[in-house]
């Protein structure tokens, strides 16, 4: 009993959390973000360059172990907006591990090649929702669901990624608890995850970061 109130009090915060989660509206036009202050850049002094970036139609670096990248368009007058924007590159089977975003939905665009992306509902059914789009095709993934991204077919998969906090926050479950520093337990996480101890010290070996 005192589990299941435990867990309706975890869920109530949870929700008491993504109640607050989302981006403050702004209360002004713009805030252009200047490096050299702590405030907004002097309206007097924006132009339009500061809402503009060029580079998305050059790939993200995609040499490390997963084979996929993220570039992310940083724009000074896109402080305060509630959004980023970022083109993820997939060589074939290139993958982002699976990860959720606690302050933000995402929207995918496919833009060339082929991406398999899916989420998990939460509890208690955790149901699977899960695609494989191609060019042209957009998938919404709903605020502080688990998801993966991967790259299908044999060609390169470029795709758009748009969310609506200007600081998603990623927290990628394999590396938030088994590379987490200071350790969690072994044995906690052996009973947890019904795994060998010596697998989960495996796994809290590997370089996450
Ligand atoms: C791509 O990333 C790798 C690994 O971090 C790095 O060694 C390499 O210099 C990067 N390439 C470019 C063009 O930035």
């Amino acid at each position: 009993m005192a589990g299941v109130v435990a867990l309706f009090s975890t869920l109530a915060l949870n929700l008491l959390c993504l109640a607050m989660a989302f981006d403050h509206s702004p209360l002004q036009d713009f805030c252009v973000f200047d490096a050299n202050s702590p405030g907004c850049k002097n309206p007097g002094t924006v132009t339009a360059d500061d809402f503009f970036y060029s580079g998305l139609h050059l790939p993200a670096n995609t040499s490390n172990p997963y084979r996929a990248g993220l570039k992310a368009a940083r724009i000074p007058g896109m402080n305060g907006q509630g959004l980023t924007l970022a083109r993820l590159d997939f060589l074939p089977d290139g993958l982002i591990p699976p990860h959720y975003h606690p302050r933000a939905a995402e929207i995918l665009t496919v833009l060339e090649g082929s991406l398999e992306v899916g989420f998990v509902k939460s509890y208690p059914n955790y149901k699977h929702y899960g695609k494989v789009l191609n060019k042209g095709d957009v998938y919404v993934v709903p605020v502080g669901l688990v998801h993966y991204q991967r790259g299908v077919g044999n060609a390169n998969t470029v795709v758009l990624s748009a969310v609506n906090s200007q600081n998603a926050g990623i927290v990628e479950v394999a590396a938030g608890i088994f590379g987490a520093k200071p350790v969690i337990d072994s044995n906690y996480l052996a009973n947890a995850f019904r795994l060998n101890k010596g697998i989960v010290e495996q796994l809290q070996s590997k370089c996450w970061s």
